[in-house]
């Protein structure tokens, strides 16, 4: 199965979550983020004696399409697609089996969101096999939050978005354990982990439900 981290705003968790989820899985990455937030974690996580993650690069749109054309379905594989709306973004997210969508519990992302089920109806009109759904994940949510009615209610007018039953909240463990090159999975306790862990059971839920 494809896992794509997508969402055209910047900043919402893509990348941190692609590394988390990749290593509590253990399957490879596609690093499509310019900024290349995951080659600097594996360079610590290879600094700290660990196994690295395996990190795919991509040099042109011709390589990524023929590397997916010929993706065996029973093997697992994310990417972490950049934070704008450019052509091997675009096809990853039509190539894609879950696309999850990291979002942020602020009304002033709200825009971001409708932006985002806008370029993913555009492309779905474009090519006659796209017709592109996801799912978003709340993150970096308050731990003391409990409304979350705003992103709901947007999710639901949406026919393109789903929510997804997990929420991940703002844990100083997510980005410590990435500044030293490791999964929030592989501490021994936490609630960045437990967290991590039910994404991790609900996307492998979808995936025997696909
Ligand atoms: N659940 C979380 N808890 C703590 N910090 C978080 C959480 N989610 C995201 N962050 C922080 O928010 C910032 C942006 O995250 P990240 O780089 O993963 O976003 P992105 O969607 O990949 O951005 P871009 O589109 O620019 O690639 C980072 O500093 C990251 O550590
Ligand atoms: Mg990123």
């Amino acid at each position: 199965m494809i896992i794509t981290f997508g969402h055209t705003k910047g900043g919402v968790g893509k990348s941190l979550l692609a590394w988390h989820t990749a290593i509590a899985l253990d399957v490879p990455v596609v690093d499509l983020d310019f900024q290349k937030t995951l080659v600097f974690s594996n360079s610590l996580r290879k600094q700290a004696g660990l196994e690295p993650v395996d990190i795919i690069h991509i040099e042109n749109d011709d390589q990524f399409i023929d590397m997916f054309n010929t993706w065996p379905d029973d093997k697992d594989i994310i990417i972490d697609v950049g934070g704008f709306d450019m052509g091997i973004n675009r096809i990853a997210l039509i190539i894609s089996d879950l696309i999850i969508t990291p979002a942020i519990d602020r009304v002033t992302e709200m825009a971001g969101l409708s932006k985002f089920h806008e370029i993913l109806t555009d492309i779905s009109d474009k090519f006659d096999d796209a017709d592109i759904h996801t799912r978003v994940l709340l993150n970096d949510i308050s731990p003391s939050s409990k409304d979350f009615t705003v992103v709901e209610e947007l999710v639901d007018d949406f026919n393109r978005f789903d929510m997804m039953e997990s929420r991940i909240c703002h844990r100083a463990d997510f980005y410590n354990t990435m500044k030293e090159g490791k999964g929030v999975s592989e501490l021994s306790k936490g609630k960045a982990k437990s967290e991590l862990l039910s994404l991790v059971d609900e996307i492998m839920k979808i995936k025997k439900e696909a």
